[in-house]
């Protein structure tokens, strides 16, 4: 990576704002119900604990949209942070308001302060410069720790990078050093799995990656979209009809650049989304007209576990199938499975397949599974994204 990171600056005794990606799943109670995100933050907290810094630690959470909702309050993550480090969070009152700014100014060495939900403000997202002042105010270094959020260009992602010097944590450096390395330094062979619902959720994504990887492997939702492409019929499937043209021009592209491109050859169809629904398997060019596929056959299971044997990197974005309802989960779960036991750099991204790897219960045993979701997509579009552009050079 070429931004500056943490060890290059000096932050002993500074005033540091951390920007994390703290925005984690909850239930209707408030209950955190994944950390994942709140212990990848973490190592950078530790190290600035260790320079005797003073912390002030700011996130989103959700989407409250520029308005105060208790509901996306930052307040759990502080007890759930305070429990991982054995220390106290402060919590503020507001985000820039006479409770933070208090609490802020009397922060001492070694303490950690967590703002509440940035995006209670509309400035936060609109990237306002008066905002960003107001943030970069409170400290006298920007670290940005939040690669989940490093697609977005808000104020405390990028815009407070202007009033302060700017450099990246721990995460971000991983996430790069990881999905930086697979995708521009790939050991060969390289396979890209691509699933998820949609076509046009993936385009981006299968354009860079047909300039890099040998196999490309898709499944779920989408797949059906390739199958009307090449005029098949998919009976009650999903299907993207004004995407059919750049399914076909994917397909070509990927042969003109040498890409092995894998479709599915059977499908699992059934009339209802459901773990009772009646179910069957069919070749994918016999799909009955009012019926609807779910997840990927047991003869392409088995042609894709042989094709993911044989690599070396694997990037994995989209779950192959419904896996959320159990008898649809076969295919997603046996790639996860695969992935777990292959003697290769794995790299997962995208909020569901993380799900689905968690679900198999092999995360640990994946070389790297990212906490960006949209993010990790867009790095691997092959776009800048603007949280990192912001830091400082090498
Ligand atoms: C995410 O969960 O992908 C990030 O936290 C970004 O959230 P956003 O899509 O609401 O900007």
């Amino acid at each position: 990576m070429n931004k500056k990171t943490v060890k290059d600056v000096d932050l002993k005794g500074k005033k540091v704002f951390v920007r994390c990606d703290f925005n984690v799943p909850m239930d209707e109670n408030q209950k955190i119900t994944d950390n994942t995100r709140i212990v990848a933050a973490l190592p950078t907290i530790r190290y600035l604990l260790e320079q005797n810094c003073k912390i002030i630690l700011a996130s989103h959470l959700g989407r409250p949209k520029g308005e105060v909702k208790p509901e996306y309050s930052l307040k759990p993550v502080a007890e759930e942070l305070s429990n991982q480090l054995g220390k106290e969070v402060i919590m503020a009152k507001d985000v820039i308001g006479e409770d933070a700014m208090q609490k802020a100014n009397h922060l001492q060495e070694g303490e950690i302060l967590l703002l509440e939900n940035v995006r209670f403000h509309k400035e936060e997202t609109e990237n306002d410069p008066e905002f960003s002042k107001k943030l970069a105010s409170m400290a006298e270094i920007f670290v940005n720790d939040a690669f989940g959020t490093a697609h977005r260009a808000h104020s405390s992602t990028t815009g407070i990078a202007a009033y302060l010097p700017a450099v990246s944590g721990f995460l971000i450096e991983k996430e790069l050093q990881f999905l930086g390395n697979a995708v521009q330094n790939p050991e060969r062979p390289f396979v890209a799995i691509l699933g998820g619902a949609k076509v046009s959720d993936k385009i981006g994504v299968i354009e860079h990656l047909i300039e890099k990887v040998d196999t490309i492997i898709i499944g779920g939702g989408m797949a059906y979209t390739f199958f009307k492409a090449q005029g098949y019929e998919v009976g009650k499937s999903i299907c993207e009809m004004d995407k059919l043209d750049l399914a076909k021009q994917l397909m070509q592209k990927a042969k003109e650049n040498n890409v092995k491109f894998i479709l599915p050859i059977d499908t699992k169809i059934a009339k209802e989304p459901t773990q009772d629904a009646e179910s069957k398997t069919v070749k994918c060019t016999e799909i009955p007209a009012d019926w609807e596929g779910f997840d990927i056959g047991e003869e392409t299971i088995k042609m894709i576990v042989e094709e993911i044997k044989k690599a070396k990197t694997v990037v994995w974005n989209g779950p192959l199938g419904l896996f959320e309802v159990d008898q649809f989960a076969m295919g997603t779960n046996a790639v996860a499975q695969t992935l777990a036991q292959i003697d290769a750099t794995t790299i997962i991204g995208g909020g569901d397949s993380i799900s689905a790897i968690k679900k198999a219960g092999v995360e640990d045993k994946m070389t790297h599974v990212s906490t960006g979701g949209g993010a990790s997509l867009e790095f691997l579009e092959g776009k800048r994204l603007p949280g990192i552009e912001a830091l400082m050079d090498k």
